[in-house]
Formats: structure tokens, C-alpha cells, sequence
């Protein structure tokens, strides 16, 4: 997904969902199908702008408002409303960000994350930011979609939304503090630099950006991109580390705040659907090291980060 594209980048993806509803419906006993999309908290990421200190319901938002000002999220925010009106019975999923697998730690590295971490081996720096993260491993997050789609039984849910992240965050802190222990180990005897320092977010966007202006010039850009590939990213990271609470503020707030003000979703229908969703609330199922030693082992096996 990429995070740049304006809303008329996916038309063609509204286009199918539509075209897809249009299939269903034309068919003999559309009454007995199941519909199920797979929507974004990007579709209601502005929602805290008005309803800050609650968490985002399992219903269709019909305020396009609380939709991600980016092609993305308005295009999630569309579809949702579209299979809403469609009559067709649906399980539209709204879900949070996705992480490695637990089972391989696999995670693709065209997303932020991995590029942020092979970035931030460039610069000798990881950042930091105030703030939760409620990722799901997204092999959890396939076994979730599908306890509940295959359930015949689950025709309460039916037509609603079902909102699915970690019931249990962890504080970004706690992530990059692993990565930093975790990439320390693994790369400072290969390269011989500096250690790998944790600072601010700001600090760390400013950083890359003077490392990309300070690469060769000519291809130069092509070539720092590869090297710093959160580059590409550069404004949408300035505006998740702006709407993130600063590292020293906790929150005494029974809703943690999210990383980059992104709202808390309301996750009791999920919750009560799916034992493998309950399953996350187990502590040995909170992210930690071994989940963070696992995104990493992926990446260098995808050859994404260098191998020892
Ligand atoms: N990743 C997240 O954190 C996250 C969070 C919230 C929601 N979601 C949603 O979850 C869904 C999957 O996301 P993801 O991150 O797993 O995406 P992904 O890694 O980019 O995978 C998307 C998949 O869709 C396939 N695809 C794309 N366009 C297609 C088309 N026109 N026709 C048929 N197949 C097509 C791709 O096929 P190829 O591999 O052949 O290109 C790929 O297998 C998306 O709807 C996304 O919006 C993801």
C-alpha cells in the first residue's frame, strides 16, 4: 500500500469492490452469500479530532471527515459505505496495522516498518515517539478473518464492523529499544560504525533527510532511496511523529494513545467471536523480543537487511 497515492489512485480498487457487489447481486440467491472486506483503520484515522477519550465503534462512520485525509484511507472509508448500502450481507473487517507473522516473522517489506528500520542501520539511529502500537501478527490476523467468516453460526455480527487490533498494546519505546538491543548485536561487528543510537523522531527525520541531500549527486537519489528507503515517506513520517504524544507523557487515560494519533479501535466483537483473537490477550502473545527477533531474522532472509 502505498501511502502517497491520491484518491483517484484507487478508483479502480473501488471499481471492484463495487463490480464484485454487482456480481453477487445479479446472482440467483444473492440473500445467501457473505460479502467480507477487509477495510483499514485509515478509514476512520481522523476520528479522535472529535471524539477524543473513545474508542472507535464496530459501525459504518458516515462522516467522510474521520476518514485519513490520503487516497488510502478515503478509499477504504468508500467501500465500507458502499457494501453497507449494497444489501448484501457482509463482515466488513476493520484492521489495524498488520506485523510479521509469528510463525516465520514474515513482513512485507514494502510497508513503513521494515523501511524504516533499513533505514535507520543507514543512519545509525532509530526513532523514537510517544505513544502505543496495537500491531497484529498477520498470520493472526488470517486465522481471526477466518473463525469468524466460516462460522455460519456468527449471524450476529453480520452487516456490522468488526474492528480488529492488539487488545493488549505496547508502547512504540518498547519496540525500538528491542530493535536497537537486537541490531546492535547483529550488525555493529560487521560494520565496525557507531552504535545505533535511539532519538527523537523529528531528529531522526531530519537526519535522513540530510543524509539523502548530502548522497552523490546525479543517480544519487535513486541510489540514497534504496539505501534510505523511508525516504520515499519522508512527509507522511513528519505527520505520524507530529500527531504522536510526546515519549515522557503516560497516559493515565484507560485508552492509551495511540502512535500518530491513530484512534483505539472498540474491539468487543471481534473479542467475542474469535478465540483466536482472545488468544492475544495471553501475555506470552504481547509483542516482545522473540516477535521482534523474528521480523528481523525474515528480512535478512528476504535479503531486505544484511546478514551477519
Ligand atoms: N498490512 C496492513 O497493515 C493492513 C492494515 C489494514 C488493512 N489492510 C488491508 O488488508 C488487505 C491486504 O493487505 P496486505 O498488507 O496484505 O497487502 P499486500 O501485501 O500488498 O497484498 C495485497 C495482495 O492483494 C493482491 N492484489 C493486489 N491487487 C490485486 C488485483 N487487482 N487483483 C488481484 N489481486 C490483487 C496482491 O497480489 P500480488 O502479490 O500478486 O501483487 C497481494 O497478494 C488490503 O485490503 C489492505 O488494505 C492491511
Amino acid at each position: 500500500m502505498d501511502l502517497n497515492l491520491p484518491l483517484n489512485s484507487f478508483i479502480p480498487n473501488i471499481s471492484s469492490t463495487r463490480n464484485l457487489i454487482d456480481f453477487a447481486l445479479s446472482t440467483p440467491h444473492p440473500e445467501s452469500l457473505r460479502y467480507t472486506f477487509i477495510s483499514s483503520i485509515a478509514a476512520v484515522q481522523n476520528w479522535n479530532e472529535e471524539h477524543n477519550g473513545t474508542k472507535v465503534p464496530e459501525q459504518i462512520i458516515t462522516h467522510s471527515r474521520h476518514a485519513a485525509m490520503f487516497g488510502y484511507g478515503e478509499s477504504k472509508h468508500i467501500a465500507e459505505r458502499i457494501l453497507a448500502m449494497s444489501g448484501l450481507q457482509s463482515y466488513i473487517f476493520r484492521v489495524g496495522q498488520l506485523c510479521g507473522a509469528i510463525s516465520n516473522g514474515a513482513w512485507t517489506t514494502k510497508e513503513w516498518i521494515p523501511k524504516i528500520i533499513k533505514t535507520s542501520i543507514a543512519l545509525n539511529a532509530i526513532p523514537n515517539i510517544g505513544g502505543v502500537v496495537s500491531w497484529v501478527p498477520v498470520d493472526k490476523m488470517a486465522a481471526i478473518l477466518l473463525e469468524i467468516t466460516m462460522h455460519s453460526g456468527n449471524t450476529l455480527l453480520l452487516n456490522g464492523v468488526l474492528n480488529v487490533a492488539h487488545p493488549k498494546p505496547v508502547t512504540w519505546t518498547s519496540i525500538v529499544h528491542k530493535m536497537q538491543k537486537i541490531l546492535q548485536s547483529d550488525f555493529l561487528s560487521m560494520t565496525g560504525e557507531n552504535a545505533i543510537e535511539v532519538i527523537p523522531f523529528i531528529d531522526w527525520i531530519d537526519a535522513l533527510e540530510v543524509a539523502v541531500k548530502s548522497s552523490d549527486a546525479g543517480s544519487g537519489i535513486i541510489r540514497a532511496t534504496e539505501r534510505y528507503p523511508a525516504f520515499a515517506l519522508l512527509e507522511r513520517l513528519r505527520h505520524f511523529a507530529k500527531s504522536s504524544p510526546p515519549v515522557e507523557i503516560k497516559s493515565t487515560n484507560e485508552l492509551e494513545t495511540e502512535c500518530g494519533g491513530l484512534p483505539a479501535l472498540s474491539l468487543n466483537g471481534a473479542l467475542m467471536a474469535s478465540s483466536s483473537m482472545r488468544e492475544l490477550l495471553a501475555d506470552d502473545q504481547v509483542l516482545g523480543d522473540h516477535h521482534v527477533q523474528s521480523w528481523i531474522q525474515y528480512w535478512q532472509k528476504v535479503d531486505f537487511l544484511p546478514d551477519q
